[in-house]
């Protein structure tokens, strides 16, 4: 795929996260093929900082609010993942947009909890249900200059049930989400993704 370094296995990934971190944890606790570097955060607060921490991994946070301005914190982010010399970043529930110049310099997989183009942004959980669809799901994807709409690499798809909220739908799409977010990053670490335009091709094993 596109980890065109000449990296040695195992493959460095930082993964970024402002919330819980649950997918965090799926990725160390997954055999990935690489090995989990650096969690970094927007907020002080975020609980994947401390399953990091827990795990040995190192951790960062860089708050806007220390920053003068966007520009000053797009670049801030980008040295402090730099510094770690990723072969691949994660964003794992990471709720802040990216400078466009970000996926240029690192590749990037984002996971996003509904069948995208379908229910993009900050929302889509609520948005689906809202909008009464009997279907939605879980995407990997690669993170391009947009938010939500770069190469897809893997979907699943989850049933909405009647009576459900957003909390009990938003747990069945995790619970698919921690299987399909670590087999896509193998994938990655394992140079099995492909992309062509659009279209990421899942490359065959050895
Ligand atoms: C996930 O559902 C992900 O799809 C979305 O944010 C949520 C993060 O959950 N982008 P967690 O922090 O990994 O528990």
């Amino acid at each position: 795929m596109l980890l065109t370094t000449q990296a040695k296995r195992p493959r460095r990934i930082v993964v970024l996260v402002s919330g819980a971190g649950s997918n965090l944890q799926a990725l160390l606790d997954a055999d990935l093929g690489g090995r989990v570097v650096l969690a970094a955060s927007d907020r002080a607060g975020a609980g994947g900082l401390a399953r990091a921490a827990a795990a040995g991994v190192d951790t960062a946070v860089v708050t806007p609010g220390d920053c003068p301005d966007r520009a000053a914190w797009d670049a801030r982010l980008a040295d402090v993942v730099g510094a770690a010399q990723p072969d691949l970043v994660v964003l794992a529930g990471f709720m802040r947009i990216l400078g466009a110049q970000f996926p240029q310099r690192f590749p990037t997989l984002n996971v996003h909890p509904s069948l995208l183009p379908a229910f993009p942004g900050a929302h889509a959980v609520p948005e689906a249900l809202a909008w009464g669809v009997k279907v939605t799901g879980c995407t990997v994807h690669f993170v391009d200059e947009q938010v939500d709409q770069g190469p897809i690499v893997a979907q699943e798809a989850v049933p909405v049930k009647p009576d459900d909220t957003p909390a009990t739908l938003h747990a069945r799409i995790q619970a698919v989400e921690h299987r399909l977010l670590p087999a896509c990053v193998a994938l990655a670490c394992h140079d099995r993704l492909a992309i062509h335009g659009r279209h990421v091709k899942v490359l065959p094993g050895d």
